[in-house]
């Protein structure tokens, strides 16, 4: 079995599954991190964000895997060395490549002065168009020309790494042919699908190999821009239907039901609610139209999925304004500050943006969390009720909006919510409740774009009249 050196630096959402995973396949891995607590807290078997299956991962494979701060340990043997370094967003959209160029500076100043054996840099990170190559200019004025530069975004979601890692549809790697031989050899059991599938993990029975995609740095760099991108507009789209849904009257599920069954559209990423977040989506899209823009390109249809989504959860707190005729004064819950379910991460959270809206509105707002409420305490605002858990939470409500769709939101029991509620409202932001459940508690529900504001029957009528010269 073909066994390399790999340094992964960044032990963060993308860093942990990439090094956990190379350490399953028999590499021999270092993790890097500058932060000194954090590595104490990995070499004591404890992991730094909530992820399914991380514990797991790190239970089975903590002695295949090395942590460490010190970058000149990490690198000096390493044949691979992935970049997992956040590239949060810049105040003018562009990405922030502090983290980065710090590794890669770090990086290259200690293989200048190790042995001449081939090196691969392989960035994992999102990263503008024409990284990689800004990269090859600070190694060749180095004259390190045993480093190549590998461009591999990463595709997978927070909630499922590591099955998005284990199991992709497709790997994408932009480099030079050294770069596509030595890449393509050490994904080998991905591309091949060959390894034993980890205990509590289930390969697709669709995947027997994943599409290995050899493209140029540049179209790398620009497909993982491209893939969030559109995945983002579905969202929108799918999300201003809903709106025309809560108009006409139509229910926003059917609909992407019926198109989600044309395989030319697909059927993923039609769940409308409240719109996206997240630290991929938000960042990832003002990235792009700056990118465009610095093209002299202006990308309009990416704009336009921007603003469709910052209305979006704006027309959910419209909502609830109506249901409980205005908020102020009243006592609101929001269910979920993750920003999706099965995750910690409350970057660019729809549910923190709207509590915080609700408050600056006048609502008495207390929050829920299962698992993101200490990443969340540092943004919240100190007026924000913290519940301790799901039942405090509720308790004399007068509206509810869920805001993640986390099973446990799912699974309440709406006849006990209906009895420690003094309202009756719940607005599913996600339209991941049951509407049934919630109505036959004896509650009103009003999800997003299910035909809730159904046009008056008399104007409609009138309407569909007179189009029809009735
Ligand atoms: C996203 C992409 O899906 C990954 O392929 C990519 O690797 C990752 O960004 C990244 O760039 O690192 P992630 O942000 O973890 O992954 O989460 P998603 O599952 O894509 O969800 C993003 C947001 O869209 C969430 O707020 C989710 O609730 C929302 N969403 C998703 C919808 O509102 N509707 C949908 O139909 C799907």
């Amino acid at each position: 079995m073909y066994q390399s050196n790999v340094t992964v630096i960044g032990a963060g959402y993308v860093g942990m599954p990439t090094a956990l995973s190379l350490a399953y396949f028999g590499h021999k891995v270092t993790l890097v991190d500058t932060n000194q607590e954090r590595v104490d807290a990995l070499r004591q078997g404890q992991s730094p964000v909530f992820e399914p299956y991380l514990p797991e991962m790190m239970a089975n494979l903590n002695e295949k895997v090395q942590y460490t701060t010190s970058m000149a340990s990490a690198v000096s043997e390493a044949e691979f060395i992935f970049f997992a370094v956040g590239t949060p967003s810049l105040p003018d959209g562009h990405a922030d490549l502090t983290s980065l160029n710090d590794a890669v500076h770090q990086v290259l100043t200690e293989l200048s002065s190790c042995s001449l054996k081939s090196r691969f840099l392989v960035v994992k990170s999102t990263v503008p168009v024409g990284t990689a190559d800004q990269i090859k200019e600070v190694i060749a004025a180095k004259g390190l020309t045993h480093v190549k530069v590998a461009s591999n975004p990463e595709f997978l979601r927070q909630g499922s790494a590591f099955a998005d890692t284990l199991f992709p549809e497709r790997i994408v790697v932009g480099g030079e042919p050294e770069v596509q031989a030595a890449m393509h050899e050490l994904y080998r059991p991905l591309i091949e699908q060959s390894f034993a599938v980890p205990q509590g993990l289930v390969r697709p029975p669709s995947l027997s190999t994943s599409t290995y995609l050899s493209t140029s740095n540049r179209s790398a760099e620009l497909a993982k821009y491209a893939a969030n991108a559109f995945l983002a507009m579905k969202i929108s789209f799918i999300n201003e239907i809903a709106n025309v849904c809560d108009g006409v009257g139509a229910d926003v599920d059917e609909v992407a039901q019926v198109i989600g069954a044309d395989s030319r559209i697909g059927s993923s990423f039609l769940r409308a609610g409240l719109g996206y977040g997240g630290s991929c989506f938000p960042k990832d899209t003002r990235a792009l139209t700056a990118i465009s823009a610095e093209s002299q390109y202006e990308f309009r249809l990416l704009n336009s999925v921007i603003e469709v989504n910052r209305q979006q959860a704006l027309r959910v707190v419209e909502k609830l304004e109506r249901c409980l005729e205005g908020v102020k004064g009243k006592r609101v819950a929001v269910l979920g500050l993750a920003f999706k379910p099965h995750t910690d991460d409350v970057r660019e959270s729809p549910g923190i943006a709207l509590a915080h809206e609700l408050m600056i509105r006048g609502a008495t707002v207390t929050v829920h969390d299962p698992q993101a409420l200490p990443n969340a305490e540092t943004i919240l605002h100190r007026d924000i009720l913290r519940a301790p858990d799901l039942g405090a939470c509720l308790e004399g409500q007068e509206g509810v909006l869920v805001t993640t769709d986390w099973p446990e939101y799912l699974q309440m029991d709406f006849k006990r919510v209906k009895q420690v509620m003094s309202g009756s409202w719940i607005i599913d932001g996600r339209n991941c409740l049951s509407e049934d459940a919630v109505v036959s508690a004896g509650l009103d529900y009003m999800g997003v774009g299910k035909g809730a504001q159904k046009p008056p029957a008399q104007v409609a009528v009138a309407a569909l009249g007179q189009r029809m010269h009735l």
